[in-house]
């Protein structure tokens, strides 16, 4: 379905969005294609987690101009559970817990369309899930288990524009691995551009997880809007030395976005 697409997967022109009575985003622009691997980097409360939440519909993010356009519709009017069903899902940082729904139960309403119990059992090999499957979302989980219990649901629904809220936050080495492993598969990370079939947006402070994961391009979200791209590895390594302000000031950032 998706290879017939007549566009981009996502684009986001002159994003502007506001939390509370505080403008966060200022002019975001950004389009992605599909197959393609994007990176999101930037400055702690820089509003990377606002980005990918108003893609998501969460509500409490309100955009006052702009458009996001998925699949070539704007996504102003849908809810959240439209937008997923359209292809659109997400990773969150810290995901909530949810008592009284098990993660088994969880993986099966988000793998619909698909044989649950085949797709269940292939998750449950991939992210070593065992007794999670039994026990209530996210309740009690450790990190690392949280962390593999939000990819399985990802993984489950596998959605054509998959975003990661800094995955690797908060999870040990062994599990990163895991996780990124997983992300991967997902976003088919090995392959040829034109031979993937979904799409990712990964924000990520440390860049451990691109260890794992290959991307394409990264873009440090500053002031409110995207201020450089280029690189991941290079962008990462650039700013680990020299800082957010000295990365954006960068003359070479400034003629490619
Ligand atoms: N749901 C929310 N309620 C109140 N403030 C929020 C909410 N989400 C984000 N913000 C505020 O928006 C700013 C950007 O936050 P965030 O998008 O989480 O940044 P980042 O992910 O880049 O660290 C911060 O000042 C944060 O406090
Ligand atoms: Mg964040």
């Amino acid at each position: 379905m998706t290879s017939e697409l007549p566009g981009p997967l996502l684009v986001i022109e002159d994003l502007h969005v506001s939390v509370g009575d505080r403008e966060i985003l200022r002019g975001v622009d950004l389009t992605i294609q599909e197959g393609e691997t994007h990176v999101l980097l930037g400055p702690n409360g820089g509003g990377k987690s606002t980005l990918l939440n108003t893609i998501v519909g969460m509500p409490g993010y309100r955009v006052t101009g702009g458009r996001i356009l998925f699949k070539g519709v704007d996504l102003a009017d849908l809810e959240i559970d439209e937008r997923a069903r359209m292809g659109i899902g997400i990773a969150f940082q810290r995901p909530p817990a949810v008592r009284g729904v098990r993660l088994r139960q969880m993986l099966e309403v988000a793998a619909r369309g698909e044989v649950a119990e085949d797709a269940i059992a292939r998750l449950d090999e991939e992210l070593n899930l065992g007794h999670m499957l039994e026990r209530d979302v996210n309740m009690g989980f450790s990190g690392g288990e949280a962390k593999r219990s939000e990819m399985a649901q990802l993984l489950a629904q596998m959605p054509d524009l998959a975003l990661f809220d800094e995955p690797e936050s908060g999870v040990d080495l062994d599990n990163i691995a895991v996780v990124g492993g997983a992300m991967n598969a997902l976003l088919k990370g090995e392959a040829r551009i034109s031979e993937r079939t979904r799409a990712g947006l990964i924000i990520t402070h440390t860049g451990h997880i691109l260890e794992f994961v290959n991307a394409d391009v990264a873009h440090v979200l500053y002031s409110g809007r995207l201020a450089c791209k280029g690189n991941p590895l290079d962008l990462i390594e650039e700013i680990s030395s020299h800082g957010y302000d000295a990365c954006v000031e960068c003359k070479l950032c400034q003629t490619l976005s």
